[in-house]
């Protein structure tokens, strides 16, 4: 059929045909709001290079967190910015921890609450890389054990899901063995499987004080321009046990999470990016923009590209906006 006979914009005269034949979905449900918990005395501190979110004590998580739950967002990414870093990320898996401490806490408050934290070194290393350092490169192996014993220490403080993000070669394998050797067979893994050397961590290396502090991370994250790489990688981590797969940034790679989808059938997160979310607050306060369609523009182009799960910092604020004015 052609014009005249066809005519698509018969399908988009009325709002509610327009919802019938609506081919996605963005829900509350596949949202995960990350935060930053941190070693401070203040309850909450404002993150400059972040506006509208913050760094939180553990005090200050749990209120903010069932602020959270009462607005429809029930899964959340922790990050820990702790009191000091070493050369072997001790605060990283340490039983008291500010990770550690903050998920014992929240499940105790708030048990259905889905705990995922991201498992890695930089912020817990004295350099800001994602592993150990040896002769002045980032040396994967001996990298391997330090994950998992932060893993298995997220895991024995009650977290639901370990998400490494350091992309050392054979972390998920390492991570598997040792959780299942304690007892944590049934916890799965989100693994960041496809996490690209991105200009778009700017705000977060800020906000969790894991700038490398000589060279960069092109060694062991990917290069943008590839996107067969990324099935190799999402390939790996899943034969090494992971339950789910990360794509990261996701803006600028929604074609990575298109092939993924079509290539594995397991669940795929994308993970929209600290400087993702600064750019659009940056341009909402803008005229001629609106943030809000914004926000729901492009998490449902990540919906649309494949993604089961949204990790993202607008999750909050998109609660907030449904509550008052039903916008999903
Ligand atoms: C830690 C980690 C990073 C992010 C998530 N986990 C930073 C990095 O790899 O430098 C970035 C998240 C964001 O920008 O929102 N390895």
């Amino acid at each position: 059929m052609k014009f005249p006979e066809a005519r698509p914009r018969r399908l988009r005269e009325n709002p509610v045909l327009r919802k019938l034949v609506s081919e996605t979905k963005l829900s509350l449900d596949h949202l995960v709001m990350p935060y930053f918990v941190r070693a401070m005395k203040e309850e909450k501190k404002p993150i400059p290079a972040l506006p509208g979110l913050y760094h939180y004590s553990v005090e200050g998580l749990l209120r903010e967190v069932g602020q959270l739950m009462k607005s429809g967002v029930h899964s959340i990414l922790l990050f820990g910015v702790p009191g000091k870093t070493d050369l072997a990320a001790s605060e990283a898996y340490a039983r008291n921890g500010i990770v550690q401490k903050a998920v014992r806490a929240l499940k105790k408050e708030f048990p259905s609450l889905l705990v995922i934290t991201d498992v890695c070194l930089c912020a817990y290393m004295s350099h800001g890389h994602c592993g150990v350092v040896e002769k002045g490169r980032v040396s994967n192996d001996p990298s391997l054990k330090l994950l998992a014993r932060v893993a298995v220490s997220h895991a024995e403080s009650g977290a639901d899901v370990a998400a490494p993000s350091d992309m050392m070669d054979g972390r998920v394998r390492a991570i598997r063995r040792a959780l299942d050797s304690r007892g944590f067979e049934s916890l799965p893994i989100l693994s960041y499987a496809a996490k690209y050397a991105s200009s778009f961590y700017g705000p977060f290396r800020d906000a969790a004080g894991s700038t490398p502090q000589f060279s960069d991370r092109k060694s062991y994250q990917m290069n943008y321009a590839n996107c067969q790489e990324a099935m190799k990688e999402i390939a790996f981590d899943l034969e090494e046990g992971a339950d789910m797969v990360m794509v990261k940034p996701a803006l600028a790679y929604l074609d990575v999470i298109a092939f993924a989808r079509r290539r594995f059938s397991v669940p795929i997160a994308a993970y929209n990016v600290s400087g993702e979310y600064a750019m659009i607050r940056a341009c909402g306060g803008l005229p001629f923009f609106s943030e809000k369609e914004m926000v729901l523009e492009i998490l449902t182009a990540m919906r649309r590209a494949g993604a089961q799960i949204i990790i993202t910092y607008h999750a909050r604020q998109l609660a907030a906006w449904n509550h008052r004015e039903k916008v999903l």
